[in-house]
């Protein structure tokens, strides 16, 4: 991560075609676009790229994630299972459709323990939603038998992980729903921008008309197209798509980047005792956007933390005492701040958060810094970096 770094002629060709037919909206206008279809490009580069029968765009990864979740029928009280580990993103989406986030304890994968999903699971439950974070994945096969064993649908949120695999399928194909993200901080960027990816053509049908105010998108007149169900506007534009056109087909190149800074770092830091790293399910190879490593105790984390920084090494993020993506410090969440009542069923479903605790989990997050792996970095930078880290936990720790 992040694509944005690498920007060249090739995103500002596709840029320019848009702009120079003055369309920026995906559907209709035929006339004008002079055979310019961005986002239905990127549609059929993605489905090609990752080998899935349906792709479609969507405004950013948390309308995906939302959509998704929609397409499968999930709403009103539905129970969705979802790690303690991730983005505010996943428990918004979920909440969005009036449904209810059931937080669970994470395992040594950094994403959903198998056992704490079954343990989880009530006759409220529809979904489970596995986060691939910081480009790895969870127990996949573990976690597909739990959904199927209770005829629940299997959620993919890899919008940390493009370019992941797992026993040769891409990240975002393996469940029976995925979501992308192309947010300005991803690997492949449209500025923003999402992705739902199925091989279900019902879900797919279901996420193209519902993310287009309900359209069915039948012939060639939108005016005269048929709403065979309720949606809302989650489209994205034809400029955010031709950005990420270009991107996209640059993944491989930024796959392998991110692949040789990953990898100098961990042999580096592979050297240095007290370090352990995240578990990768067997099969399964990272999309190298981050680096996750662990350390011996919270103290030992904080303190190298803070050495990282006091030393000028960027982007290295201790989530246990950090807002975004961890449990622990969500008190907006917790507490059920919203703009607007929240239904009965919702905050009565709600009020284990007031109480649970997930000492599994800050197991975990207390002793983990994860590392963002940037394209711009020269090998030698790369190196320099590498040693600098090894001195700075070396330190703390030894
Ligand atoms: C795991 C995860 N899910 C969903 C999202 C939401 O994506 P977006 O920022 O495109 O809305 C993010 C964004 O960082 C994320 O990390």
């Amino acid at each position: 991560m992040p694509g944005f770094e690498l920007f060249s002629d090739l995103e500002r060709k596709e840029v320019n075609d848009v702009l120079d037919n003055g369309v920026l909206m995906r559907y209709g206008f035929d006339g004008m676009r002079k055979g310019h279809w961005k986002a239905k490009e990127l549609e059929s580069e993605l489905a090609k790229t990752f080998d899935v029968n349906h792709v479609q765009l969507l405004s950013s990864g948390t309308a995906a994630v939302s959509v998704a979740l929609a397409s499968a029928g999930v709403g009103a009280g539905d129970e969705v299972i979802m790690p303690t580990f991730t983005f505010v993103a996943s428990f918004e989406a979920i909440m969005m459709l009036g449904a209810i986030p059931v937080l669970v304890d994470i395992d040594d994968t950094l994403t959903l323990d198998p056992k704490a999903v079954e343990a989880a699971i009530t006759s409220k439950t529809k979904a489970v939603m596995v986060v691939q974070m910081c480009g790895s994945m969870g127990n996949m096969d573990a976690l597909r038998q739990v959904c199927d064993n209770h005829n629940l649908i299997f959620v993919e949120d890899a919008c940390q992980a493009i370019g992941g695999t797992y026993k040769g399928k891409p990240l975002g194909t393996i469940a029976d729903v995925g979501c992308f993200s192309f947010d300005f901080v991803k690997t492949i960027t449209c500025g923003e921008g999402g992705a739902v990816v199925t091989n279900n053509k019902e879900y797919y049908i279901n996420a193209d008309n519902y993310s287009d105010h309900g359209h069915d998108h039948e012939g060639s007149d939108r005016g005269a197209e048929t709403h065979p169900f309720l949606g809302y506007n989650f489209r994205i534009s034809e400029l955010n798509a031709a950005v990420g056109l270009a991107q996209v087909r640059r993944l491989p190149d930024f796959i392998a980047i991110q692949k040789r800074n990953y990898t100098i770092i961990r042999n580096t830091l592979t050297k240095v005792a007290g370090v352990s790293f995240r578990t990768v399910p067997n099969g399964g190879e990272e999309s190298y956007a981050f680096l996750n490593f662990f350390l011996p105790d919270l103290d030992a984390a904080r303190n190298v933390s803070k050495a990282f920084k006091d030393n000028g090494i960027d982007v290295c993020f201790h989530y246990y005492d950090n807002n975004w993506h961890y449990i622990r410090k969500w008190d907006h969440l917790k507490d059920l701040k919203s703009l607007f009542p929240i239904s009965k069923e919702v905050k009565e479903g709600l009020e284990y958060l007031q109480t649970k605790t997930f000492e599994q989990s800050d197991g975990y997050i207390a002793r983990n810094i994860s590392c963002l792996i940037k394209l711009s970095w020269t090998e030698d930078e790369v190196k320099q970096r590498a040693e600098k880290m090894a001195d700075c936990i070396n330190k703390v720790c030894n």
